[in-house]
């Protein structure tokens, strides 16, 4: 890839001039001169951002396996594709090299054939972060299945509406699931899921914990049993650039999830070019992402960016606290991570206990640590530098979004400086603009604005699956011709750009988005409540916790318990994440004259800004304020 090797800010800021006047010519020379195709393309772009329209590399065939897998087979087949490091580190780690890696997707492809699996049918995937959630994404794409993996922490109502959205007629489960010192049945989450679902799919089983699980012989298949038969290799099928590669469900500001479709080529292209620049990653280097393959993180940057690039990645079952908070650097100093990846969350977690975990590690293998799924707040930057990075590596702080598939603004080692709590500068291609609220663009540096893209990236998300208006309504709407984000952005003078937070109902705790809308209706699904409103509120570790805000139906004693049951039910309806850290009973919701609830008013109080709660006077209920503030938490 050297012309595309970004080393230098001088080739940065020649490949950005390039990318920007000539979109079309650099593009389709760089997916010319860096992929394997089974047929070029007819058109390089057609979009209109207006419809929600866009297309990259029309008419072009191709299948991403055998960019990620065959072609480094051929080139170097020993080499190592995938390292797995268990959640017990007494438990042996196990490494598949491009060769073996191949094998084994293509046995598992094959076993999803034998299932009946065919091109365009949707395969739901719910499993920890084992090899076989690997192979099971890798062999969707090679037989031209569209994956819908789904994080192993939501709970059944929250797979049964993702596995109903997209039709998925099987689900890729294990028995269990190990996470620290907890073992989580996961076969039976998927059969209360199917109960909900009262469709008929099958399910496909791995062992990981070998607990004893509910079997239904018509419905359930062993991979232990159907492995045995199939052949070794599978011929990849050829899929069209625009063909669904994956949905990925995020959450909105309305209850439902929202299925963002990526497609083949342009992912392809993008998340690898930004794999390989924006960590720098040369051959032979060990690369860890920390993420779980459930988010799009774990999609773009522990699978495709990285074996498409030839790299070796690191798959981690585990978590940062187990057996102590010493793991993650237990793990770098054992493969000699060059290159780390994590969330700010997890960076505040462990700067909470100190430095004696890292004490007696040797990190001297990092060259590049990347940050990724929240803004990071100044005092975890400066831990992450000086410990982890021991004040010589580069943080690059990743923004980018499951809707945009790849790094959209970043810092680049060595090339774009790095500038603690600024996501920095718009990477390759990328034409960020800030607007405000009338959609003005604001051109002067220090401004804060609404973060938006106008003009579209390879890896752009092409639509909400089985509702192109919701994709229209959420991201081409507010803003003529633009893609918005959903992001405040501030601009300094030098045009580095810091991520303020989303400005509208999704809140990012722990680095994951989190809608208020289908926490809301899990509450209001309670009996005794009225009404409700879910805000944010900073938090020491996890960036933004949950603070809820119920009105009951009538006076209750046994408010403690009401809160519990709450709880439950939002674990129940979407998963622990989503559980509220503070909740307060309130008479009554502060509404505009219209009815609509002033979420505004409800997180300044929530965030303890007493004072900065704006005009009351015109609400239909200023006195509730009052109250809400007496008694806030
Ligand atoms: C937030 C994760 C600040 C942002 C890849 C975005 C960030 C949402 C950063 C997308 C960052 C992600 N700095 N904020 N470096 N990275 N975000 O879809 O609000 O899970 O819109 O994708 O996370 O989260 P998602």
């Amino acid at each position: 890839m050297s012309r595309y090797n970004i080393d230098s800010p001088e080739k940065y800021s020649q490949l950005y001039i390039e990318s920007v006047n000539e979109p079309e010519v650099f593009w389709s020379e760089l997916a010319s001169n860096n992929f394997l195709w089974e047929a070029k393309w007819s058109k390089v772009l057609d979009w209109d951002f207006r419809k929600a329209k866009v297309s990259w590399f029309k008419d072009a065939k191709l299948n991403i396996t055998i960019n990620c897998l065959d072609r480094h087979v051929k080139n170097h087949p020993t080499k190592t594709a995938i390292i797995f490091e268990p959640n017990n580190p007494d438990e042996e780690y196990k490494s598949y090299s491009y060769s073996e890696l191949l094998t084994e997707v293509c046995k598992m492809a094959n076993v999803l054939k034998s299932m009946g699996v065919k091109k365009g049918d949707r395969v739901c995937i719910y499993l920890p972060m084992i090899p076989e959630l690997a192979f099971s994404v890798l062999a969707c794409a090679r037989i031209g299945a569209i994956h819908s993996v789904v994080f192993a922490g939501f709970s059944s109502s929250a797979l049964a509406a993702r596995i109903v959205d997209c039709k998925s007629g099987i689900i890729i489960t294990s028995d269990g699931s190990y996470r620290g010192k907890k073992i989580l049945n996961l076969k039976k989450i998927v059969d209360e899921a199917l109960e909900i679902c009262k469709s008929d799919q099958k399910v496909l089983l791995v062992k990981r914990t070998n607990e004893s699980v509910n079997i239904n012989s018509k419905r359930d298949f062993l991979l232990e049993d159907l492995i045995v038969d199939v052949d070794n290799f599978c011929d990849a099928e050829i899929m069209d650039a625009e063909d669904p590669l994956f949905i990925l469900y995020t959450s909105g500001s309305t209850g439902k999830p929202k299925g963002m479709v990526h497609t083949c080529a342009g992912y392809m292209v993008y998340t690898s070019f930004t794999f390989k620049n924006v960590f720098q990653y040369d051959d032979g280097d060990i690369y860890w992402c920390t993420a779980d393959i459930g988010w799009i993180t774990g999609h773009s940057y522990i699978l495709y960016g990285p074996l498409s690039n030839g790299a070796t990645t690191i798959m981690f079952e585990g978590v940062p606290s187990f057996p102590d908070y010493s793991r993650f650097w237990q793990v770098v100093e054992k493969f000699g991570v060059n290159q780390f990846y994590t969330a700010p969350t997890a960076i505040r977690a462990l700067a909470k206990q100190g430095t004696s975990f890292l004490k007696n590690c040797d990190l001297s293998s990092l060259k590049v640590l990347g940050t990724v799924g929240e803004p990071i707040n100044l005092e975890a930057w400066q831990w992450y530098n000086k410990y982890v990075g021991r004040s010589n590596c580069p943080i690059v702080d990743t923004w980018w979004q499951t809707e945009t598939g790849g790094i959209l603004i970043s810092s680049i080692p060595k090339v774009i400086p790095d500038k603690p709590t600024f996501a920095t500068k718009p990477f390759i291609g990328i034409q960020a603009i800030l607007l405000d609220e009338n959609g003005n663009e604001l051109k002067e540096f220090n401004t804060v604005g609404k973060l938006c893209i106008q003009y579209p990236w390879p890896s752009i998300a092409r639509t909400i699956w089985g509702d192109h208006k919701r994709y229209i309504d959420t991201y081409f709407s507010a803003f003529e011709n633009k893609y918005f984000t959903g992001d405040g952005a501030f601009k300094d003078k030098d045009g580095n750009y810091r991520i303020t937070g989303r400005v509208d109902d999704v809140i990012i705790v722990s680095g994951h988005n989190l809608g208020t809308a289908p926490i809301e209706d899990a509450i209001n699904e309670h009996e005794l409540v009225a009404e409700s409103a879910i805000v944010g509120f900073p938090h020491q570790i996890k960036g933004n916790a949950l603070y809820g805000f119920i009105t009951l139906k009538q006076e209750h004693e046994n408010i403690d318990d009401i809160k519990k049951e709450i709880n439950l039910l939002i674990s129940k309806k979407i998963g622990p994440i989503a559980k509220l850290d503070k909740i307060q009973m309130t008479n009554g919701l502060p509404k505009t004259r219209s009815g609509k609830i002033m979420r505004r008013i409800l997180r300044n109080i929530a965030s303890k800004e007493f004072d900065n709660l704006g005009d009351i006077s015109t609400l239909l209920n200023p006195d509730v304020v009052k109250e809400i503030i007496d008694n806030s938490l």
